[in-house]
């Protein structure tokens, strides 16, 4: 493998145009990217260039046959200027895990971090320092044989785009239990983060927008009787002052956000149990009042609220909590994102 990674840096950055207090969220993009093409059974050409189009040719077995992954993970920038990502090891893992599962070869690590932390390092100015500012980066990989065989590719092409981020969801959500949809299913791949997971989610969750949610809650694909996760994100339930959350099974992104939740939390001294709950039994909970709080965790959203929700016509309001494990939790998570706490965990990765 040819490790070097070659630079061409662009002659006139776009930063100006951009009104970093007004842009739409996954639109705009930095100055440069990331490229590395897999071909004859290597990974070659590393080269950070330009942001630009591909070229591809129609018969590019990703626009056949969906082989395709991603990763979604954050630069942080802090008072002093210095640019931090957040437990970059578990994104590098995962996309592995799902390169596994999608029959794609598995990228290597020295080089994923060093043209990570270049890229990173190159757009740093992107990277704005203010409360939910951070730079969203985006790994990923494609299947680009140009045979129309279904078959696992003999080519791939793994990039790494950026784009300036800002908070996602700044109102409280209503979500949607599903009764018929599922999202993922046993023996599937809900796991990996593979584009037609989200494909399949899209037709769905627009029926459920239609009717004035926000995002659907998945449940399992057999009986539709336990809560999985919701939309990008894992969720979260506080049943009295205990948090609630699904195992990671093979239908569950193992998110990043939430373990990182799960650890904040036992550190600071909240009741966490990670076990599968029936949606009766979040009803229940609803109706007795002991069910005080329910959010979504993922790097886009980082922590979301969730106060209304509603499993087929029942609907379901949760009352405003003085002591929010939701705020409490988020806060700690951002201030060590941000370099404002300590990070005992060693989760912060400086560029
Ligand atoms: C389906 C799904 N679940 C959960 C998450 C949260 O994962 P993470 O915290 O690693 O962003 C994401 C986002 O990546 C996701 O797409």
């Amino acid at each position: 493998m040819n490790n070097k990674i070659k630079v061409i840096r662009t002659k006139k950055s776009k930063i100006q145009d951009v009104d970093f207090n007004n842009f739409s969220f996954g639109s705009i993009f930095t100055d440069h990217m990331f490229e590395c093409d897999f071909i004859n059974g290597k990974w070659v050409n590393p080269t950070i260039k330009p942001y630009q189009p591909i070229s591809i040719e129609p018969s590019a077995s990703v626009l056949h046959y969906g082989q395709a992954i991603f990763e979604g993970m954050k630069a942080y920038k802090d008072e002093n200027n210095e640019v931090w990502l957040f437990r970059p090891d578990q994104n590098f893992e995962r996309i592995n895990k799902s390169a596994v599962r999608m029959a794609i070869p598995e990228f290597p690590r020295e080089l994923f971090f060093e043209a990570l932390t270049k890229l990173v390092e190159i757009d740093s100015d992107w990277v704005k320092y203010g409360e939910g500012r951070s730079m969203y980066i985006r790994p990923f990989i494609i299947g680009n044989e140009y045979a129309i065989q279904a078959v696992p590719s003999k080519n791939y092409k793994f990039m790494i785009i950026c784009a300036p981020a800002t908070l996602y969801y700044t109102k409280k959500l209503k979500v949607l239990v599903a009764d018929k949809y599922s999202r993922a299913a046993s023996g599937g791949v809900g796991y990996a983060k593979a584009a037609g997971n989200y494909a399949g989610q899209f037709y769905p969750t627009n029926l459920a927008k239609e009717q004035g949610f926000d995002q659907v809650v998945w449940t399992d694909s057999n009986e539709h009787s336990y809560l999985e996760e919701a939309g990008t994100m894992n969720i979260f339930f506080r049943i009295n002052n205990t948090l609630i959350t699904a195992p990671t099974t093979d239908t569950i992104l193992d998110g990043v956000t939430r373990k990182s939740i799960i650890q904040i939390a036992k550190d600071n001294g909240i009741n966490v149990e990670v076990k599968k709950l029936k949606v009766e039994e979040l009803k229940n909970a609803a109706n007795n009042r002991t069910l005080k709080e329910i959010f979504g965790a993922g790097t886009a959203a980082v922590v979301s609220q969730i106060k209304t929700f509603q499993h087929k016509s029942e609907l379901f309001e949760l009352d405003e909590q003085n002591d929010s494990y939701a705020e409490k939790l988020k806060s700690i998570l951002v201030g060590i994102q941000t370099n404002k706490l300590v990070d005992k965990h060693g989760w912060r990765y400086k560029v």
